[in-house]
């Protein structure tokens, strides 16, 4: 069923001339993505998000990828509690844009198919063709909760994901009036009208970690986030090409992204005395405590020294690897990432639209003179 479309990849995100793609992760948010108390963090309010996108799409930015949160991690800071819901933002950031591909992070077993079909099929149409789909199962009980949804267990999650996934490619696809008779899902006589833009359908990406999610990804999806090694870029390397080989095992292929939090200023010491500012001295540590609540980790269920690490580390950027530097240093940990076989980076910066200007004036000309991007 993957690629079934041939047309899919003049979607600009995976047809478009930069070897290394790059976007912007988790803007739709307060705080965005730095678990910090400083006062410049970012609001995540529309107008913030709208300023963003503009610039972000006239400085030749791939994309914009949002974090699907409803009820956020309290704190000193309230960090991630105020959301902007994903389609509906991706439906408005993408009437305001002309070239960038804009993601709705869509958690399967909240929204039904139908609706959500639909849903991305008009954000598709307001952006000709632009929009793209992250597909989540959830991990985050006390969403669930709120919702009144019981959290399946981790396998059956993905099994759910199977039978959401396929029933909207069909529903994207030129079947009319067909019925779906799943384990879970149950649809009769479906129609869904208009179909995605121009014949094709949304890219469609997936982040699972574990085994089932990465297996998930592969077969559904046309790109794979995973997490990079804070070890190596050859350990990375090594990740992306044991993702693809899972691809290739099941006779398709996959674009395999990385996320990251980058620093940038005018001198490694500015960005280093920055960085560590934000994620240590001024970090939102009752935030990052909920945080490793939330997925169990605490002093009593794992040995001090590692609750510290795990601290550190979901402070320092949780999933995506720092890229702490001066522009030379960010241009290159950049193309070590191209080089590791990595198609691109979604990344967060402390204030997204006061930071974004000097990182497109002096790390994206340099991606440029190495052939990863073109001009905007
Ligand atoms: C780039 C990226 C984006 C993600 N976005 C979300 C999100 O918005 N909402 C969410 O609940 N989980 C999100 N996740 C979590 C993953 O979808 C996935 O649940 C997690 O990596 C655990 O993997 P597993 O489901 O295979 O155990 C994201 C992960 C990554 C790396």
């Amino acid at each position: 069923m993957r690629n079934a479309n041939p047309s899919l990849p003049q979607r600009s995100l995976l047809a478009g001339g930069n070897a290394l793609k790059i976007g912007l992760f988790g803007a739709n948010c307060s705080s965005g993505r730095a678990v910090t108390k400083v006062p410049e963090r970012w609001s995540g309010t529309w107008p913030d998000n709208l300023r963003l996108a503009k610039m972000a799409d006239e400085a030749g930015i791939d994309f914009l990828l949002p974090i699907g949160r409803w009820k956020g991690y309290g704190g000193d800071t309230g960090y991630q509690e105020a959301t902007l819901e994903t389609v509906t933002w991706a439906t408005g950031l993408l009437a305001a844009t002309k070239r960038i591909t804009v993601f709705g992070t869509v958690h399967a077993p909240l929204f039904h198919p139908i609706i959500a079909a639909k849903q991305m099929v008009t954000a598709d149409h307001v952006g000709k063709g632009r929009f793209g789909l992250n597909i989540v199962v959830g991990w985050n009980e006390g969403e669930f909760e709120m919702f009144g949804v019981e959290q399946r267990a981790h396998a059956t999650r993905y099994e759910y994901a199977q039978e959401w996934i396929d029933a909207i490619k069909l529903m994207w696809s030129e079947r009319e009036d067909f019925d779906y008779d799943g384990r879970f899902i149950k649809l009769k006589n479906v129609r869904a009208k208009p179909k995605p833009y121009g014949g094709t359908r949304p890219v469609i990406m997936n982040a699972g970690a574990s085994p089932v999610g990465r297996a998930f990804a592969v077969r559904n999806c046309d790109a794979f986030f995973m997490q990079s090694s804070r070890v190596s870029v050859e350990e990375t390397a090594q990740r992306v090409a044991a993702a693809k080989a899972d691809a290739v095992a099941q006779g398709c292929a996959i674009d395999v992204f990385t996320v990251g939090v980058i620093t940038c200023r005018q001198t490694m010491k500015e960005a280093e005395e920055y960085h560590h500012h934000v994620v240590v001295d001024q970090a939102d540590w009752a935030a990052v405590d909920q945080m490793l609540g939330l997925r169990k980790i605490t002093p009593q269920t794992v040995p001090m020294e590692e609750f510290m690490r795990q601290r550190g580390q979901m402070a320092h950027g949780n999933s995506g690897v720092p890229i702490v530097g001066d522009p030379d240093h960010i241009a290159r940990q950049l193309i070590g990432l191209s080089r590791a076989g990595l198609t691109g980076i979604a990344v967060s910066l402390v204030n997204y639209a006061d930071e974004l200007p000097y990182f497109r004036d002096e790390v994206l000309p340099q991606l440029e003179k190495a052939g990863l991007r073109l001009p905007a």
